[in-house]
């Protein structure tokens, strides 16, 4: 394994949290092993569906050590960035889908204090990233069409991560990659092998009883794509 690559992290996503009891089910997957807390926050205009926004990421903040990984599914990401950079946000990814000016948000993202990720739709060629991913932190690659958690893995992304993970040995970069959607004991392997560091995971943790348990169980499985390289 390079020494550049990214330690691997199970980001355990709310969306599939009880949000009645957020607070609690937070503290279970902290107790449970996660290394960071995966927030996704929708729009209902760029994805069909409606979540939070920075007043309950501020409270999140409050309730927990873990990093705030901010996955931004909105049409108009820049009118929020400077909110959540006040709200203690860590990692902030938006979509290259909803970005006119790309270059200039990521410049901002980094420039309030938060580090910047770009997020990819299954259907988004990787290669129009290139001449930006110098200026990231990470690349999200959606393993589903964004908007609700306990889709289907869509194995086909696994080619862009392929190549995201080529571009970084080639450059000697610090980018790590992350994937969102369907992962489980029975995904994660694949994509740990295909380059993957941070695996982000809503159903498989959140909807089993023992968190530990689930995140551990993913920790396995993800070991089982580990190569020498
Ligand atoms: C989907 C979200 C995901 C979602 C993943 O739009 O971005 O973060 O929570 O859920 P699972 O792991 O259940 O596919
Ligand atoms: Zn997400």
């Amino acid at each position: 394994m390079s020494a550049l690559r990214p330690a691997l992290c199970i980001a355990p996503s709310i969306l599939s949290a009880d949000f009645a009891r957020l607070a609690e089910e937070v503290g279970t997957v902290e107790a449970g092993g996660a290394e960071m807390l995966h927030v996704d926050v929708m729009d209902g205009r760029f994805v069909p569906n409606l979540t939070l926004g920075p007043p309950v990421v501020a409270c999140l903040r409050r309730a927990t050590a873990l990093p705030l990984d901010c996955h931004l599914m909105v049409d108009d990401p820049d009118a929020l960035l400077e909110d959540f950079a006040r709200a203690g946000a860590t990692w902030l990814s938006v979509h290259i889908e909803a970005c006119r000016h790309l270059h200039r948000t990521v410049q901002r993202i980094r420039a309030l204090g938060m580090r910047p990720g770009v997020a990819l739709n299954p259907h988004t060629p990787v290669q129009s990233l290139e001449p930006i991913l110098a200026d990231l932190d990470f690349v999200l690659v959606m393993s589903v069409n964004p908007g609700f958690g306990g889709q289907s893995f869509l194995p086909g992304v696994l080619a862009k991560v392929r190549w995201l993970d080529l571009w970084r040995r080639e450059h000697r970069a610090a980018l790590a990659l992350e994937i969102d959607g369907g992962i489980g004991p029975a995904t994660i392997g694949a994509a740990r092998a295909a380059g993957v560091d941070w695996f982000v995971a809503g159903s498989a943790v959140f909807g089993a009883p023992d968190r530990a348990a689930a995140i551990a169980a993913l920790r396995t499985a993800a070991s089982t794509g580990d190569v020498a390289t």
